[in-house]
C-alpha cells in the first residue's frame, strides 16, 4: 500500500507520516529532504541557488536515505529548498527516485507536495494536511526553538506565509490536493488526534482495497 501524505510547510505532515509508517512497517520517505539537500551542497559548494544546471547535477546524485537533517532544518534551509523545488527541471531529476522507493516494497509512506498529485497519483491513500498559517508558525518557532536557534515569531510566519505562495504558484506540481486526497486540518488537533484520524483513513482505504468480503 502506498500511502501519499501532503501539505504544505509545518502543517504536521512529517510526523503523521513517519508515525503512519513506524505503526504499518513500512518505509518512509520525507520528499522535502531531497530539496533541502540539493540547495545544502549547492550553498556548500557556493554556487548560485538559481543556477538550474548545477541544481540538476546534484539533485541527480543524491543518495536517498543518506541525510544529514540536522543540517538540513534550519529555517533558512525551508526557504531554499523552495526555490530549487521551483525549478521544473530540478523536479524531473528527482521524479524517478521517488517512484522507485515508493514501489520497490510491500508500500511505502512518502511526504512532500506533490506526492498524491505526481509522485505517486496511484497511491491507494492520499492525505493532504493542512493547519492554519499560525498555527503552524507556532509548531515551526517551537520546534526551531527546540534545535537552539533563536526564534522570531512574525518572521517564521512572514517565512511561512511566503513558502506557501512559492510552493502553490508555481509552474510545476504546485502544492494543492489531489482530487481524492482525504483533506486533514490539523489546526486543533494534537498529534496523537491527528494521527488517529489518519489511521482511520489508511483503514477505510485498505477495506476499500481488499474489496467486498464473504461471510462465511
Ligand atoms: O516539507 P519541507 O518543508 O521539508 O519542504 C521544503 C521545501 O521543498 C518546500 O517549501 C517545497 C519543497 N518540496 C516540494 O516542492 N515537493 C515535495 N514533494 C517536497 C518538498
Amino acid at each position: 500500500m502506498i500511502v501519499a501524505i501532503d501539505g504544505p510547510a509545518a502543517s504536521g505532515k512529517g510526523t503523521l507520516a513517519r508515525r503512519l509508517a513506524q505503526h504499518l512497517g513500512l518505509p518512509h520517505l520525507d520528499t522535502g529532504l531531497l530539496y533541502r539537500a540539493t540547495a545544502r551542497v549547492l550553498m556548500d559548494e557556493g554556487r548560485d541557488l538559481s543556477d538550474v544546471a548545477a541544481a540538476v547535477a546534484v539533485a541527480r546524485g543524491l543518495a536517498l536515505l543518506d541525510f544529514d537533517e540536522k543540517r538540513l532544518r534550519g529555517r533558512d534551509m525551508g526557504e531554499a529548498a523552495s526555490r530549487v523545488a521551483a525549478m521544473p527541471e530540478v523536479r524531473k531529476a528527482l521524479v524517478e527516485s521517488q517512484r522507485d522507493f515508493a514501489h520497490r516494497h510491500e508500500g511505502a509512506v512518502l511526504d512532500g507536495r506533490d506526492i498524491g498529485t505526481v509522485i505517486c497519483p496511484d497511491a491507494e491513500v492520499k492525505i493532504f494536511v493542512t493547519a492554519s498559517p499560525e498555527t503552524r508558525a507556532t509548531r515551526r518557532a517551537l520546534e526551531l526553538k527546540n534545535q537552539g536557534e533563536k526564534v522570531d515569531y512574525a518572521a517564521v510566519l512572514e517565512d511561512i506565509r511566503k513558502r506557501d505562495e512559492r510552493d502553490a504558484t508555481r509552474s510545476t506540481a504546485p502544492l494543492h490536493p489531489a482530487e481524492d486526497a482525504v483533506i486533514l486540518d490539523t489546526t486543533t488537533l494534537d498529534v496523537a488526534a491527528a494521527f488517529k484520524m489518519a489511521l482511520a483513513i489508511v483503514e477505510k482505504a485498505s477495506v476499500a482495497k481488499a474489496g467486498p468480503q464473504l461471510i462465511p
